[in-house]
């Protein structure tokens, strides 16, 4: 991190017991080496966040947020990095130096910040205007959507005012720039007016990221002038794939899954009548990334798209991207109303949550709007064998057994086909490969969007690399075993490779500090995955969950050493996949290294 010297770094976090930080904000219990309490980052009625006294991280099983004694103090109260040292060292009595940094460095650490700190301002500033006269306007539309007062503190809504530069005044006196302000889209600059305010006569929805900082608006006209909505443009704080409306809170929610609505408007009339849980992109379609974001916290997805055909549409889509991540979608039906704002100011939120228990199974639904092609009826016998083919197909799509017979029994039962026939007829498409052709596009695709999704728990190479460095920080004497094998580069994850390169220079170095490592990345999505990697307890694996890693073996070394294979395999494999050509003589001695590592045996 460029803001201080990394030791003034170390000092703050060595004087800042995370057991002790973390205990001013949960409540925390021992066990064994580790101390456990209610997650402080999402929902739960049962303990899961754990803390490790000796390696200084947290981590929670429940929703994977992990990290250090910075990270913590970061999110919990949504600070930024320098605000978490300023906390911390004002807490340990530690004086910071005054920080000289040249312009460069001024500029890339400042951006974000000055990014979220005018989105912030502007935030309050729209905010304010609701109560005053000029800005009678946006409350009466509010008034008229039916928002209670306290639903419009809670997401912070405000109003532009019909002039055309009141916002950029208002900045300006605050001492922002041009160039920021262009840069947060709350301005445009004109040849012959010089800056204006992007949005005029507008009610306004801050977008907030997981944490509650504003990162953008959507701006929604007032009356049905196009376009209906005005959003901030791309930034370095706003990324419209990586973030949902209403996360932040629905995150908290104490149902257990989310609904994905298509609009801000939606979102906030959900939540008005008590479903915490809805979220929604970011007038953007769903994306692969914001389905990872949400299998952190749940992976039981309810659908509220419009119910007419652009929604459709997009449920569709959106199904498929949570099917590839391995999640459950359903669909509510909302009709005869278009969405979930409509549907609760007619018929209310008991209603709502009848139409959420009925909530169609994701691949019935898709299979029923692909039969609406077909004419099914005892007329066209033949189109009725076509859409059972196509039903098959899709069958096919799905690699799990357990997980096909499923859905085979469920679509065999919806549409009234036998259920043995359309067994063969998997059968038979499989074995023909005509099932493949069509369904290897699929799978590739799918697989992609997988590894994408499951990073966190499923991937295998990643789970080995992470268990890796798991033994290494546990048992830094194991290192001298694997030293002539295994090389940071071998780890495919760009994350565990940095935190191995780390790893490795801490033991040979002899000052390893796991909590340190985690403020090598910037990035507080790596800085999360750095942590999971640090904090595994290797011995979990092995002795409690020999079928996990070691199969019938459950034998500790023979644990280490399958892992020490698979990472070695992967590294290699990813290699050749990534295209660097092997000479021969490189490929014989991968060969020979794979065959020596079969046979090494380790000492645990
Ligand atoms: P909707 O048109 O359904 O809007 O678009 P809404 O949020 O339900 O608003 P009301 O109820 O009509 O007032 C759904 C979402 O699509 C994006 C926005 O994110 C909106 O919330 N959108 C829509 C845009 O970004 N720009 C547009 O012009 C329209
Ligand atoms: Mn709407």
């Amino acid at each position: 991190m460029p803001y201080y010297p990394e030791s003034l770094i170390d000092e703050i976090r060595y004087k800042n017991d995370i057991v002790e930080v973390i205990g001013e904000n949960v409540t925390l219990k021992k066990a064994g080496r580790r101390y456990t309490g209610l997650c402080p980052f999402h929902s739960e009625k049962s303990p899961s966040f754990s803390v490790d006294a000796d390696k200084q991280l947290y981590y929670c099983f429940g929703c994977h947020e992990a990290g250090n004694v910075f990270t913590f103090v970061q999110k919990i109260n949504n600070y930024t990095f320098p605000e978490a040292v300023k906390y911390l060292a004002d807490r340990a009595h530690i004086e910071l130096p005054e920080i000289e940094y040249n312009d460069e460095m001024r500029k890339k650490i400042s951006e974000k910040e000055r990014l979220l700190a005018i989105n912030n301002d502007a935030e309050l500033y729209f905010f304010h205007q609701l109560k005053t006269q000029a800005g009678a306007l946006g409350l009466s539309y509010f008034r008229k959507r039916e928002l209670t007062d306290e639903t419009i503190k809670r997401f912070g809504l405000g109003y532009s005012l019909q002039t055309s530069n009141d916002l950029v005044r208002y900045l300006k006196s605050k001492g922002y720039d041009d160039e920021i302000i262009r840069e947060a889209g709350l301005g445009v600059f004109y040849e012959r007016e010089g800056m204006r305010d992007k949005f005029i006569n507008r009610v306004m929805f801050p977008i907030q990221d997981l944490n509650g900082k504003v990162i953008g608006f959507g701006g929604r006209v007032l009356g049905d002038a196009k376009p209906k909505y005005l959003n901030s443009p791309e930034n370095p704080i706003f990324e419209k794939r990586k973030n949902l409306f209403g996360l932040n809170r629905a995150r908290m929610s104490r149902k257990g899954r989310f609904i994905l609505c298509e609009g801000y408007m939606d979102v906030i009339s959900m939540h008005q009548a008590g479903f915490d849980e809805a979220v929604a992109s970011l007038g953007t379609a769903f994306t692969p990334e914001q389905a990872v974001l949400l299998k952190r916290f749940s992976d039981n997805i309810y659908l509220a798209y419009d119910s007419d055909g652009a929604g459709i549409n997009a449920a569709l889509k959106a199904l498929e991207i949570l099917e590839n991540a391995g999640m459950h979608g359903r669909v509510i039906n909302m009709q005869p109303y278009k969405d979930p704002d409509e549907f609760m100011k007619a018929l209310g939120r008991e209603e709502y949550e009848k139409r959420i228990d009925e909530a169609e199974n994701g691949f019935i639904f898709r299979a029923k709007q692909i039969r609406r092609s077909y004419k099914t009826d005892e007329a066209h016998p033949g189109e009725k064998s076509e859409f059972e083919k196509k039903l098959a197909l899709m069958l096919c799509g799905f690699e799990d057994e357990i997980e096909r017979e499923n859905y085979l029994k469920a679509a065999a039962a919806e549409f009234s086909v036998d259920e043995k026939i359309l067994r063969r007829e998997v059968i038979s498409l499989a074995l023909s490969g005509a099932g493949n052709r069509e369904e290897q596009a699929l799978r590739e695709k799918r697989r992609e969007e997988r590894r994408m999704a499951v990073k966190d728990k499923e991937d295998p190479n990643i789970n080995s690399e992470r268990l890796l460095i798991a033994w290494l920080v546990a048992r830094n004497d194991l290192y001298d075993q694997i030293k002539d094998d295994i090389l940071p580069s071998d780890f495919t994850d760009p994350v565990c490779r940095k935190v191995a390169e780390a790893v490795f220079e801490g033991i040979v170095n002899d000052k390893l500090d796991p909590a340190a490592v985690i403020n090598l990345f910037e990035d507080e999505e790596e800085q999360r995955q750095a942590a999971m990697a640090l904090q595994n307890d290797p011995y979990l694996f092995a002795d409690g969950g020999g079928d996990i890693e070691g199969g019938e073996a459950a034998d500790r070394a023979e644990v280490f050493k399958n892992t020490v294979i698979k990472v070695k395999r992967a590294g290699i494999e990813n290699r050749a996949s990534g295209g660097v050509k092997a000479s021969l003589d490189e490929l014989i001695k991968d060969k020979q290294l794979m065959e020596r590592l079969e046979k090494k045996s380790y000492a645990l």
